[in-house]
């Protein structure tokens, strides 16, 4: 039986991922900010068939809990089989422009408390020698757009960071997925005019994570069609990209 410990318990994304690994009887270590969301995921993903669910209250942005958070996350398992990191918040991209401690802060959920927790993570694994660190990033991070760079470049170092540690923890048995995910429907995106045509739902994403994570695939975008749509974009010249208002 799998031990899964989820960072971001109760986003969308990791909810309905948790259900599928639920679903084959794993056993749940869940972390989020809200005990009461927390409490509600555990009833629901034992009804579903998780072997165990035990969860505890973390804000990613209280970097001096991680360590015994982690710890004792792990003392709580055994082993972590799968590590799911999930939470992010996607900031307000005018007001990043017009408070620059905005576009700190946004940089220092969404990339800071990423870095210290995957590091913390890595040591925990690289020790172990075995499991999967999967984290997810976003397309965003693939190319600083005007519409949303400040989350872009949170996104980007993500991406670069887990692309190091890749390298670091291939040889010693401990895999990393980046999950860049294109837009999808969940409470993250709620209000936003979308083209409906490219919202996927959590639950299809979910679907692609728990496969790439069978599958020890190193990048996975999701829904597929995004690894095109950002090839295209990758590849356009910067003259032409900074004309462009995406
Ligand atoms: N939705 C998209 O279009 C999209 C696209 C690409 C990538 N992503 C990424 O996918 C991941 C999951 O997002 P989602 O779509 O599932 O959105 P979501 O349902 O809004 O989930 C985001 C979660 O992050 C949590 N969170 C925010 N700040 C936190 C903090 N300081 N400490 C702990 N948790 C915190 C939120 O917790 P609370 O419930 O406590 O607020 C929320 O549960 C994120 O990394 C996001 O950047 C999403």
């Amino acid at each position: 039986m799998q031990n899964i410990l989820i960072i971001g318990a109760a986003s969308a994304i990791a909810e309905a991922t948790a259900r599928l690994f639920a679903a084959q009887g794993a056993n749940m270590f869940l972390m989020a900010r809200s005990q009461e969301r927390l409490s509600g995921i555990a009833g629901d993903l034992k009804v579903r068939g998780a072997g165990s669910v035990r969860t505890a209250s973390l804000d990613a942005n209280d970097i001096d809990a991680h360590q015994a958070a982690l710890d004792a996350a792990y003392t709580s398992m055994g082993r972590f089989d799968v590590v799911l990191v999930a939470y992010g918040t996607l900031g307000d991209q005018k007001k990043c422009e017009a408070d620059p401690d905005e576009a700190l802060r946004e940089l220092q959920t969404n990339a800071m408390s990423t870095v210290s927790l995957l590091s913390r993570l890595a040591n925990i694994m690289e020790r172990q020698g075995s499991g999967t660190l999967a984290v997810i990033s976003s397309v965003a991070g693939d190319r600083g757009r005007p519409a949303n760079y400040v989350y872009g470049a949170s996104k980007a170092a993500v991406t670069a960071f887990c692309e190091g540690l890749r390298s670091r923890l291939y040889r010693k048995g401990v895999h990393v997925l980046t999950v860049k995910p294109g837009m999808v429907d969940s409470p993250m995106t709620e209000g936003m005019e979308l083209p409906a045509a490219l919202l996927a739902k959590p639950e299809e994403v979910a679907r692609d994570i728990v496969e790439a994570i069978r599958r020890k695939q190193d990048v996975l975008y999701t829904p597929w069609y995004w690894r095109f749509v950002m090839m295209g974009i990758i590849h356009l010249p910067v003259k032409v990209f900074k004309r462009l208002s995406l």
